[in-house]
């Protein structure tokens, strides 16, 4: 096989969002198709031939890329809200640095490749804002099932004319792993087990998803996953479940806003470690048809937070609770165990007049009665987030630049909340 570079280019627009804070947020929100679902769900078509169709794919800078990328491998892909794919005529076996660089979540594609083509080279993706985020559970897992994988110039190549059945255990409960390898295993020969497996609702969406295509999948949601290798796999139709992180985020919203969102369209059932967690803060959250209710009454009262794997406290809305405990009661210690250096938003909200001391992997948060306003730089998606969220309860102005972080996991998250009544605008820097 011919293994091509196909250099792309960044065209990162500059735009910042202007917030004056002080609206109370009311009304309804869409809430669109999770993107950690989408990603791994848009990869998993590289294990067919036909076309797939994938249903609620939201619109965002992660899939664009992850569309390119399918699309380098010479798969055919289009649409939008439904995107079909078609990875009958594979000609590559390449994920390039310049794409990889842009979404570590492209190291997805190693599994399928490695199962459908024999052979996958795919930059490393190296470390990020959030933390060194290493890939070496999904390497091992793949060596556990007969691939050969070398480290060469900055990428993995793994090659295994057919990969074989294994007993895998993660040291660690890895998503993308625990989904990378639940793929390359649905057309391996044999059975392999996954222990310790990330049981995310992205997971079990995914592994849905292979079934329907005819894979032998049990277990998904729970720590063990096991999973009958196939001789071959089918095109589906498929839809993607809703982001509870973007859910969540609106939730939060209301909270600090002291407002009252009819959230549309999300699972309440993915979301009960927040829920629990903002009616301690003395939210009301109520389930309504189609979704869920919530409630800010103004005042919060301070909790602490620990952030676990799923069903734990998702690492994912952290900053988002931190933005919400600057102006709690008290004190709120905030523990991060998932990323090492998930605190980049905390200077930034310190900023914004909050009171923040980091000690290790915890931040003590103690509630002020009013952020202030200020020009704010997003540093990751997440930590993007926690600063709309902290400019929509400030006195004053809030610019937030660096929005390209944001535009990779929200979709018009301005033009929602704007709906809601905030005072929000993108404007081009
Ligand atoms: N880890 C290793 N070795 C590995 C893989 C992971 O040491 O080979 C460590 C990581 O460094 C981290 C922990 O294991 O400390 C868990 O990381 P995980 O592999 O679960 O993270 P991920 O799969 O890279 C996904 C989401 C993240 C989310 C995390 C945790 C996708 C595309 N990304 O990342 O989403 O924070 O799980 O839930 O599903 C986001 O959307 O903003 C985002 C960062």
């Amino acid at each position: 096989m011919t293994v091509w570079l196909r250099p792309e280019r960044n065209n990162i627009p500059m735009d910042k969002i202007i917030i004056q804070g002080g609206q109370r947020l009311c009304g309804e929100v869409q809430i669109s198709g999770a993107k950690n679902a989408a990603l791994p769900i848009l990869c998993s078509a590289l294990l067919t031939e036909g076309w797939n169709t994938y249903h609620n794919i939201p619109d965002l800078m992660d899939i664009r890329t992850a569309k390119k990328l399918i699309g380098s491998f010479g798969a055919e892909i289009s649409g939008e809200a439904s995107v079909r794919v078609n990875a009958a005529n594979m000609t590559h076996a390449e994920a390039s640095y310049e794409l990889v660089k842009t979404m570590r979540a492209s190291i997805l594609v190693l599994g399928p490749l490695v199962a459908r083509m024999g052979v996958a080279r795919v930059s490393l993706p190296g470390g990020c804002a959030i933390g060194a985020r290493p890939v070496n559970l999904h390497i091992k897992a793949l060596q556990d099932m007969g691939a050969d994988v070398e480290l060469k110039d900055g990428y993995v190549e793994a090659r295994a004319k057919r990969l074989k059945g294994a007993n895998i255990y993660f040291d660690i409960s890895t998503v993308t792993g625990t989904e990378n390898i639940m793929m390359a295993a649905c057309l391996a020969k044999g059975t392999t087990i996954l222990r310790n497996a990330a049981r995310e609702p992205e997971v079990v969406n995914l592994a849905d998803v292979l079934m329907d295509m005819g894979a032998k999948i049990t277990g998904a949601g729970t720590d063990v996953i096991t999973v009958e290798g196939v001789d071959r796999l089918y095109p589906v139709e498929a839809t993607i479940i809703p982001d509870r992180i973007e859910a969540g985020t609106f939730m939060i919203a209301a909270g600090i806003t002291g407002g009252d969102v009819r959230l549309k369209g999300c699972n309440p059932l993915h979301l009960e470690a927040l829920i629990s967690k903002l009616r301690d803060t003395g939210m009301d959250i109520m389930p309504i048809e189609g979704g869920l209710r919530a409630i800010g009454h103004g005042k919060i009262r301070s909790i602490d937070v620990k952030t676990q794997p799923y069903p734990g406290f998702a690492t994912d809305l952290q900053a988002q609770m931190m933005a919400l405990m600057t102006v709690g009661n008290g004190l709120s210690v905030i523990t991060e165990t998932i990323f090492e250096n998930r605190f980049m938003h905390v200077s930034e909200l310190t900023r914004m007049g909050a009171d923040i001391v980091i000690q290790g992997h915890s931040a003590m948060v103690k509630g002020i009665s009013k952020l202030r306003g200020a020009p704010v730089m997003a540093t990751d998606l997440r930590a993007s987030a926690s600063l709309i969220l902290a400019g929509l309860a400030a006195k004053g102005k809030t610019e937030l630049s660096r929005v390209y972080h944001i535009d990779r996991g929200y979709q018009t998250i301005e033009k929602k909340l704007s709906a809601l009544g905030a005072d929000i605008k993108r404007v081009r820097a």
